[in-house]
């Protein structure tokens, strides 16, 4: 029998306390004991990023990172990006919207948490670096050239935002 262990993650801005099993990854907490289903499980990996979420800022597989290594932490899942308040899209979502940098939305979620994190170290981007920056997100559907679009859309968006 595996001990549980006491584990208190702070995710989207609300603080969740559980008792999980060790071995327990970081999305299956996120899916299955917070039902937040926004974070997708795909290859289960570390190759296709449909998991991607940040942890304390930074973009991590959550296939990959068990949720006790997530105690204390700050994570954001897609479901944090639209505005609580207003539940306006966040500016990233609605490129994608615009931009048709989806099709069937498999992979949509881990391309917008790496988008945010890309856009939020860099406002402005070029085309190679938000190659460099999506390449460890893979899409059966769009080709690609519309997730670039999109993400140039949601920095140019971004900045009017910020009055940049
Ligand atoms: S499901 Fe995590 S990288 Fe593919
Ligand atoms: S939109 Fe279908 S996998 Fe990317």
């Amino acid at each position: 029998m595996t001990t549980k262990q006491r584990i208190c993650i702070t995710v989207n801005g609300v603080r969740h306390e559980r008792e999980v099993e060790p071995r327990l990854t970081l999305v299956d907490f996120l899916r299955h004991e917070l039902y937040l289903g926004g974070t997708h499980v795909g290859c289960e990996h570390g190759i296709c990023g449909v998991c991607t979420v940040l942890i304390d800022g930074r973009s991590a597989r959550s296939c990959l990172a068990l949720a006790v290594q997530a105690d204390g932490c700050d994570v954001t899942t897609v479901e944090g990006l639209r505005d609580g308040a207003t539940a306006q899209l966040h500016p990233i979502q609605q490129a994608f919207v615009e931009a048709h940098g989806l099709q069937c939305g498999f992979c949509t979620p881990g391309f917008m948490m790496t988008t945010l994190e890309l856009l939020t170290e860099n406002a402005d981007p070029s085309d190679d670096e938000i190659k460099e920056a999506l390449g460890g997100n893979l899409c059966r559907c769009t080709g690609y050239e519309s997730i670039i679009a999109s993400v140039r859309l949601a920095a140019r968006r971004l900045r009017e935002q910020q009055g940049a």
